[in-house]
């Protein structure tokens, strides 16, 4: 089945990584599909892949963070596209840091794209499928919003932020037919743990925990249309959310386990948990 021959899809953060793997998948189905993010070069690129698989291609230059700039995107889209059936809202970054030592730079970044950009993309969208009486949007969670990361926890905050939207705009939404879900990857192979982001390196990282963009993006294309709630991918995403709705302490505990060889030299070795140390401020 060609599902989405003709229909159109508009992919924030369609310039790499899990973007641009869904916007491919959809254009082998035939879609119009408009990619937008800031970076030109890889947009026009992903725009000549989708072209070259049966689909047609559109790029548009956005910083998300910046709501007119989101609000010339979707007038483009209907310019390009005639209508937007789908919004995949997924530009996204992260910093793996603590948060005794992330930048205040890096804090605002964070929030700024994750939540400011995913919200002004929402609000956009969500006028036009209002208008339509018809649309489907997709906005970019992670696992990380559906549990906790040591090391993440800027990162975790923004997309716990997105969960609560997404379940509260499906209730917003639900009275004009809208569909609204939202996806939650565990690790995934891309750009996103560059090294100027993350401290981890994902080629080290254990190989049965992370996934390709392709694999997300499949799941992502079966969501499509379907009033599917949290895509959760892979299935070990399911059982971690599952196990940290009822014993949410052994999986914070599976998840410290699992970053454990990113320690901190000033990491104490054990924790001090249970007793009062001497404070080296007062006793210096
Ligand atoms: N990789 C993972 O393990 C993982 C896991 C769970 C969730 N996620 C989420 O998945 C989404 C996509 O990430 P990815 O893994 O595919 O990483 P990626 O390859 O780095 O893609 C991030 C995309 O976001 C765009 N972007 C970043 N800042 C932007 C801004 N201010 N305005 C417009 N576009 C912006 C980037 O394009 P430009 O730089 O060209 O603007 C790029 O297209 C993110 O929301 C991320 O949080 C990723």
């Amino acid at each position: 089945m060609i599902k989405l021959k003709d229909k159109s899809i508009l992919i924030t953060g369609g310039s790499s990584g899990i973007g641009k793997a869904v916007a491919l998948r959809c254009a082998k189905d035939g879609a119009k599909v408009l990619v937008a993010a800031r970076d030109e070069e890889k947009l026009s690129k992903v725009v000549d892949e989708i072209n070259s698989l049966g689909g047609k291609g559109f790029y548009f230059k956005v910083d998300v963070t910046q709501p007119d700039q989101v609000k010339k995107m979707f007038e483009n889209a209907i310019e390009n596209l005639g209508c937007v059936d789908v919004v995949f809202n997924n530009a996204g970054l992260g910093f793996v840091k603590r948060i005794y030592e992330i930048t205040d730079d890096e804090i605002a970044k964070t929030i700024d794209v994750n939540v400011k950009g995913e919200i002004y993309v929402a609000k956009y969208a969500s006028q036009i499928f209002k208008e339509q009486k018809n649309g489907h949007l997709i906005n970019t969670s992670s696992l990380a919003g559906l549990i906790t990361i040591p090391q993440w926890s800027v990162y975790v905050a923004s997309k716990w932020a997105i969960t609560g939207l997404t379940d509260a705009i499906r209730q917003e939404l639900k009275p004009f037919g809208i569909k609204v879900s939202s996806l939650h990857p565990g690790a995934v192979n891309t750009a996103f743990f560059s090294k100027d982001k993350a401290n981890i390196d994902i080629s080290q990282m254990d190989s049965s925990q992370v996934v390709t963009p392709e694999i997300v993006a499949e799941a992502v294309y079966k969501a499509i249309f379907t009033n599917t709630r949290k895509i959760l991918v892979p299935s070990m995403s399911k059982s971690y959310s599952f196990l940290y709705k009822f014993m949410p302490e052994l999986t914070e505990k599976m998840m410290e386990n699992l970053v454990k060889d990113v320690a901190y030299e000033d990491e104490p070795e054990e924790s001090s948990f249970g007793y009062v140390k001497p404070c080296p401020r007062c006793s210096a």
